[in-house]
């Protein structure tokens, strides 16, 4: 950590909050540090989940990419908080932004954990099983996820965790292995059972909002099954009665996992349905998956299956591409932009 800048106040529009910000740290750091939690997703310039808008003062950003934040948007005053360091004092309007997050965020928190386990659940997505190796358990809201340091380096990579908040000191992700990927290549042979990782959270907007009681639409593919797969547990936990529909995009029958749960989570949801929908290859007879399904892309299903939608909430989680066709489509059934919340699976960019 670097020797600690000068101190400026940020105040915040139109909800009335004033921080104080270190020029080392980024405004949305500060903002946690201090209890707040802003609108965030990705906390590396990736998403635009925490774009705002400066009113007034100097505030300049690192490094992000240009799908974050366009430069007609930078130039019409638009900034990114997860980049943007105050050099001055800061009048800063958001544009989004949850009550019930602002001011209840959980606390983050530095934890050291130990490899429990690690399955392989298809060819190429693995279950990582952690266990909390301080005293408390991990208090996050489902659907949110944390900052795993890659061993050996002062790098991360966010996961989601698949577990419900109830899981107490043990953590479960659903991680999708890129054969060069810095951390999840470490999956194939190099980490094992025992082995300690740290993590750091929780983190996301990702979460059920509680103040509605609508129908929901669930949207995933590949490992943006675990947050989702967080949100639908807590749900059979809880009691909750909101009835819900869940397409997963994969592409042929092996890339599908967990059908035996989420066939049970029907039966103790109100009304859940699980729709496997496969692009490429599926099986002649759906029964032998024991769950029927869908062809087509998951954007495709959808278009297909519903045609008013304008009284559901809808959450979407996976590769931006996915998000990114499926938002159109959502709206398109009537699905108001702001009752549409997703989680961008991005990358890290490199430096
Ligand atoms: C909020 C958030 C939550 C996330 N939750 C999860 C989760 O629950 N499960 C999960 O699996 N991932 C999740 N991710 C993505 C994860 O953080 C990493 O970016 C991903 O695992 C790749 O990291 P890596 O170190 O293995 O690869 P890196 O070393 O970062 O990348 C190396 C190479 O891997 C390949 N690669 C990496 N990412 C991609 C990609 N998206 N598409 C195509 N090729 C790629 C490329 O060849 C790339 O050059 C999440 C990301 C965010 C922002
Ligand atoms: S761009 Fe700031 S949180 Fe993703």
């Amino acid at each position: 950590m670097s020797a600690m800048g000068k101190k400026h106040r940020v105040h915040f529009d139109p909800v009335d909050l004033e921080i104080e910000v270190d020029e080392d740290e980024t405004v949305l750091d500060a903002a946690f540090r201090q209890g707040i939690g802003l609108m965030h997703g990705c906390r590396e310039g990736q998403c635009s989940a925490c774009k705002s808008f400066l009113i007034d003062g100097d505030l300049q950003m690192d490094r992000y990419s240009t799908f974050a934040l366009a430069d007609y948007e930078s130039e019409e005053g638009y900034v990114l908080l997860c980049r943007g360091h105050a050099y001055s004092d800061l009048e800063v309007e958001l544009i989004n932004y949850d009550e019930d997050n602002l001011r209840n965020a959980k606390p983050i928190r530095d934890l050291r954990t130990e490899v429990a386990a690690l399955t392989d659940l298809t060819h190429d997505i693995s279950l990582l099983r952690l266990t909390i190796l301080d005293a408390a358990a991990l208090d996050f809201n489902a659907g949110q996820y944390v900052d795993i340091t890659i061993p050996g380096t002062d790098e991360h990579r966010s996961f989601s965790m698949a577990t419900a908040p109830s899981s107490g000191d043990e953590l479960s992700f659903i991680i999708k292995r890129y054969p060069d990927g810095k951390f999840s290549g470490l999956l194939e042979d190099k980490l094992d059972a025992g082995d300690e990782l740290a993590i750091r959270g929780p983190f996301g907007a990702f979460t059920l909002r509680e103040h509605s009681d609508r129908d929901l639409v669930f949207i995933g593919g590949g490992a943006g099954m675990a947050p989702i797969l967080s949100v639908l547990r807590h749900m059979a936990e809880t009691g909750n009665q909101r009835r819900a529909v869940y397409y997963y995009g994969a592409r042929t029958p092996k890339d599908l996992f967990y059908l035996d749960e989420l066939a049970e989570l029907s039966s103790r949801l109100t009304d859940f349905e699980f729709v496997p929908c496969l692009s490429e290859q599926w099986p002649d007879d759906w029964d032998s998956l024991g769950i029927p399904g869908e062809r087509g892309l998951v954007t495709e299903v959808v278009e297909r299956r519903e045609t008013d939608l304008a009284e559901k909430d809808a959450y979407l989680c996976g590769p931006p591409p996915m998000i990114d066709a499926a938002i159109p489509v959502l709206e398109s059934r009537g699905v108001p932009h702001e009752r549409i919340y997703f989680d961008k699976f991005t990358s890290t960019a490199s430096a």
